[in-house]
């Protein structure tokens, strides 16, 4: 068997050794490996710099700074490069909204809106360093504000449109911002999402905003509080000027990214301009094989790291064309991101496991009535693939033609960290697998001592040596920074997945090895959930577990233990459903909610996890010695089974 092609193979097609190269992948990883800044120094070269690096890597475990001395601008490489060039007039981005609205946006003029609303943001006080929070829908003037915001060296933080008021208003507070960025709605499996009227609520507990820009996407009325707010359209009147793009350190922080972790308080993850954007330029290059006449789509939503990465800054720096699409893969049906491929041909479609489980569940007819066949190469990301998914993907919408990249990466890490590479020579593929690490990624998997486990025996996934796309740290707690990804192992980064290398070396990801949740492919700690529940006036105590399900990957199973003067009911229920979305979002509506008279805890008092979560998913309890009191566990199975035959 040659190695050419072999999603070919696999799928029992010639191969076409012209199309995919052939296998330089370990070549390149054991080059990269042996002289980590050397290599770097090349990759990073590819970039357009306003003053060269004196020191490629200064590395002071566990903080790293990548091209010392050296300056650059993101909004300069991802924007001038392309409109001072022959691809002035190609387009960065084909965008459809939900009602059915399409813009088209050339490089020259993003180029021309980047400026105008750079020389806005100066002119309404923005200034070097100060942060922006952006609270948007996916409209083109989301990727616009972003580099606008780092052409003058703003840093900027993007919190989910689908994020609540409270989560919201935390974000804005930490990160100290000064300025927010948010429209009047979005729209939304055909429905309003008031944007602006939650960023209203958000800001009554947020002081450091001094200004609001509100971008109009509705034909709605729409209060504006004087003083503070300031319509889109009206700011940018008349600054259409050049704003020179500001040199910036390459540790300058592009931007703050907040992310959970196993406790309430989410995590500022910060990026660098210079480490960042040469990480997520090599690695759309290595994974997607980003070529010139390449429709490219990544679905992801620019509130996540997957849309910064490979939505705004990979494609982008490469003068690509991009898709983006404003709305949910089921509205009006499912077939419509089967509609948007074959009008615009799109080559690449990079999405979710999710996604994918959920549009296979409309079967497939739906895609088989589009010409898919533009399509040249899948990717995934988020969370594991099931190898059902992934026959369907293939099959179904990729004709069995393009390979998948199943790729594993963190909102820490920047960009792609294990992934097959079809630019440097695809490996066979393995439906579930996401290959190998990627040139310059020292992935190993340990176990509880750091030391190297067998093949075939699982444990915790490390990286061993810094990569530009590494973050430098949270935001205000490098103590945090310290504690959470570089105690647990000496020297090494702790991600929190566990994995397991096969027989052949292949890496395959098992999940969290942590108190954190993918539900739908978006990161949720359980604790952050439980902190919300205990917020309600009737909660004791609350202990969260995930759940295997079919379509989201995870589901959240929620217990609660009530004080003496409430009683469960389903109204109550809704309460507390009701309370999670508001403390933190849509997106982590518990599944079910169950009442129960105790939680199983440790003599010292700790909620065991572990219990409730084998109690959640109806497996094996295990070793329960060191429980305080073993009637809790019955208590938690009974208040499962009672509600489950209420429902029946
Ligand atoms: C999980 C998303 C299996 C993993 C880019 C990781 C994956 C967490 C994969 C980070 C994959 C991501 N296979 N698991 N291909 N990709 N994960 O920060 O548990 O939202 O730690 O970044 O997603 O989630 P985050």
């Amino acid at each position: 068997m040659t190695a050419s092609n072999p999603s070919r193979e696999l799928a029992g097609l010639p191969v076409d050794s012209r199309y995919w190269p052939v296998g330089r992948h370990h070549e390149v990883l054991k080059r990269s490996l042996s002289d980590i800044e050397g290599f770097w120094t090349d990759v990073a070269s590819q970039l357009s710099w306003q003053r060269q690096w004196d020191q490629t890597l200064q590395w002071d475990p566990p903080f790293a700074k990548w091209f010392v001395g050296g300056m650059l601008n993101a909004s300069h490489n991802c924007v001038d490069r392309h409109a001072d060039s022959q691809r002035k007039d190609k387009i960065a981005y084909l965008w459809e909204g939900e009602p059915g609205d399409r813009r088209v946006m050339t490089y020259g003029e993003l180029y021309n809106e980047v400026n105008t609303f750079a020389a806005t943001l100066q002119d309404l006080g923005l200034r070097r360093g100060d942060r922006i929070t952006l609270y948007m829908p996916m409209v083109p003037e989301f990727p616009i504000a972003l580099l606008a915001a780092s052409r003058i060296g703003a840093i900027f933080t993007v919190v989910f449109s689908g994020f609540s008021a409270a989560a919201l208003s935390g974000r804005i507070n930490d990160s100290g911002s000064k300025m927010l960025i948010t429209a009047d709605g979005s729209y939304r499996r055909g429905k309003i999402i008031p944007l602006k009227d939650i960023a209203d609520e958000a800001l009554r507990s947020s002081p450091s905003i001094e200004k609001v820009i509100v971008y109009k996407r509705l034909e709605k009325e729409t209060e504006l509080q004087r003083g503070r707010d300031v319509w889109w359209h009206d700011a940018v009147q008349g600054k259409s000027h050049f704003v020179p793009p500001e040199p910036l350190d390459a540790s300058h922080p592009l931007f703050i990214l907040y992310t959970s972790g196993t406790t309430g308080k989410p995590k500022g993850a910060v990026h660098s301009t210079g480490g960042y954007l040469t990480y997520v330029y090599a690695t759309q290059k290595w994974v997607f094989d980003i070529r010139p006449e390449d429709v490219y789509w990544c679905t992801a939503d620019i509130g996540w790291i997957t849309g910064h990465s490979y939505v705004v800054f990979g494609p982008l720096a490469h003068g690509a064309t991009s898709i983006m699409y404003e709305g949910t893969p089921d509205y009006p049906s499912t077939e419509r991101w089967w509609e948007i491929i074959e009008r615009y041909k799109a080559t690449i479609l990079y999405t979710t496991p999710t996604a994918i489980r959920s549009l296979m569940r409309s079967g497939d007819d739906l895609p088989r009535r589009h010409d898919l066949t533009s399509l040249r190469l899948l990717g995934t990301v988020g969370e594991p693939i099931n190898p059902a998914a992934w026959e369907w993907y293939f099959d179904v919408i990729g004709g069995k033609r393009s390979p998948i990249v199943d790729t594993w990466w963190q909102t820490e890490t920047g960009g792609i960290l294990i992934s097959a590479s079809p630019n440097l020579g695809l490996v066979p593929l393995k439906p579930g697998s996401a290959t190998f690490p990627l040139p310059g990624i020292d992935a190993e998997i340990v176990n509880e001592d750091g030391k190297p486990v067998q093949n075939g025996e699982k444990g915790f996934l490390v990286i061993r040596k810094p990569w530009p796309g590494m973050f430098m740290t949270l935001y205000n707690d490098s103590e945090r920074y310290k504690q959470v990804y570089w105690n647990r192992f000496q020297d090494m980064y702790y991600p929190g997945d566990y994995a397991v290398k096969d027989a052949d070396g292949y890496f395959w990801l098992l999940g969290r090895a942590d108190e954190v949740l993918k539900v739908s492919g978006h990161r949720l700690g359980t604790i952050e959930v439980e902190d919300a529940l205990v917020g309600h006036p009737a909660v004791t105590e609350a202990a969260v577990a995930g759940r295997a399900d079919s379509v989201k990957g995870e589901g959240i199973i929620v217990f609660v233990t009530l004080k003496p003067d409430y009683k469960p009911s389903d109204a109550l229920r809704q309460e507390l459903r009701e309370k999670v979305r508001n403390t933190i979002g849509p997106i982590a509506t518990p599944d079910e909610i169950y009442f129960t008279g105790s939680l199983p805890k440790t003599r010292s008092g700790k909620i065991m996890r572990r219990v409730v979560k084998a109690v959640a998913s109806g497996i094996e309890i295990g070793d329960i010695t060191t429980l305080e009191d073993e009637s809790s566990v019955e208590e938690v199975q009974k208040a499962m089974a009672t509600f489950t035959r209420q429902i029946e």
